[in-house]
C-alpha cells in the first residue's frame, strides 16, 4: 500500500505534521511518503489566474501525488475555526485540476491537533462532513487536543487513552485494506 501523509499547515515546527509523521510510522511495512506543503507553494488561488496561465505545474504534481496514493493520512491544523491558508490554497487549486475530485477518490483518514482543549475539532469535523463532496471516502478521524501534554517527539503520544484510541483506528483502516484485498 502506498502512502502519502501530510500536514495541512507550512509551519516549520508545525504539530501537525509531528502528529501525521507519528501515525505513519505504524504502517512501516508499507511505502510511506510524507510531503511539506512548502515544497508545494503556489500562487494564491485565483479564477483568473486560470484563464490568464492555467494551471500550475506545481499543483499538477501535488494530484499526481495524490493519484500515486492508496491512503492519504492528512493532519489538519486549525486557524481561526477552519483550515490554513497555506492548505486552503493548495486543496482548491488541486479542486479545479480537469477530470478528478480533490482527493482523487482516495480513503482518508484525517486527523487533527492543537495546544488547546479542542484540539482542532471544529477543523476537523468541517473535513470530514465536506471532504466527502470532494473525492475522499473518509475511514476514520482522530483528534489530539493539548499537543504539548500529550505527544513528545522521543516517544510520540504519551497519554494511554489517545494511544489506544489512535491505535484502534490505525487498526480499523489497515482492516478497510485487508478487507479490499479480499474482494
Ligand atoms: C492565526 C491563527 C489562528 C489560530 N486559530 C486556532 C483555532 O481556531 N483553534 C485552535 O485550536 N488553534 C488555533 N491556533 C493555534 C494553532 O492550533 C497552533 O498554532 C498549532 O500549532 C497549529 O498547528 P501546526 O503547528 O501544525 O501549524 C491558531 C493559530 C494561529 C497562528
Amino acid at each position: 500500500m502506498k502512502i502519502l501523509a501530510f500536514a495541512g499547515s507550512n509551519s516549520n515546527a508545525s504539530i501537525n505534521k509531528k502528529l501525521v509523521t507519528h501515525t505513519a510510522s505504524f504502517f512501516d511495512n508499507h511505502s510511506v511518503e510524507i510531503l511539506d506543503l512548502n515544497d508545494y507553494e503556489m500562487p494564491l488561488f485565483s479564477v483568473d489566474k486560470i484563464a490568464k496561465t492555467g494551471m500550475p505545474e506545481v499543483a499538477l504534481d501535488f494530484a499526481k501525488k495524490i493519484d500515486e496514493s492508496d491512503l492519504l493520512l492528512i493532519s489538519l491544523a486549525e486557524n481561526n475555526g477552519s483550515y490554513t491558508t497555506a492548505f486552503k490554497n493548495i486543496y482548491d487549486w488541486i479542486s479545479v485540476v480537469p477530470d478528478r475530485k480533490a482527493f482523487g477518490n482516495k480513503p482518508i483518514f484525517i486527523l487533527a491537533s492543537s495546544p488547546g482543549p479542542r484540539g482542532g475539532l471544529t477543523v476537523l469535523e468541517t473535513a470530514k462532513n465536506t471532504f466527502p463532496h470532494f473525492g475522499a471516502n473518509v475511514i476514520e478521524t482522530f483528534s489530539l487536543p493539548n499537543f504539548y501534554a500529550n505527544f513528545n517527539e522521543e516517544n510520540g503520544i504519551v497519554n494511554e487513552a489517545f494511544i489506544t484510541e489512535l491505535e484502534s483506528k490505525i487498526n480499523s483502516v489497515k482492516n478497510h485494506f485487508s478487507e479490499l484485498n479480499k474482494e
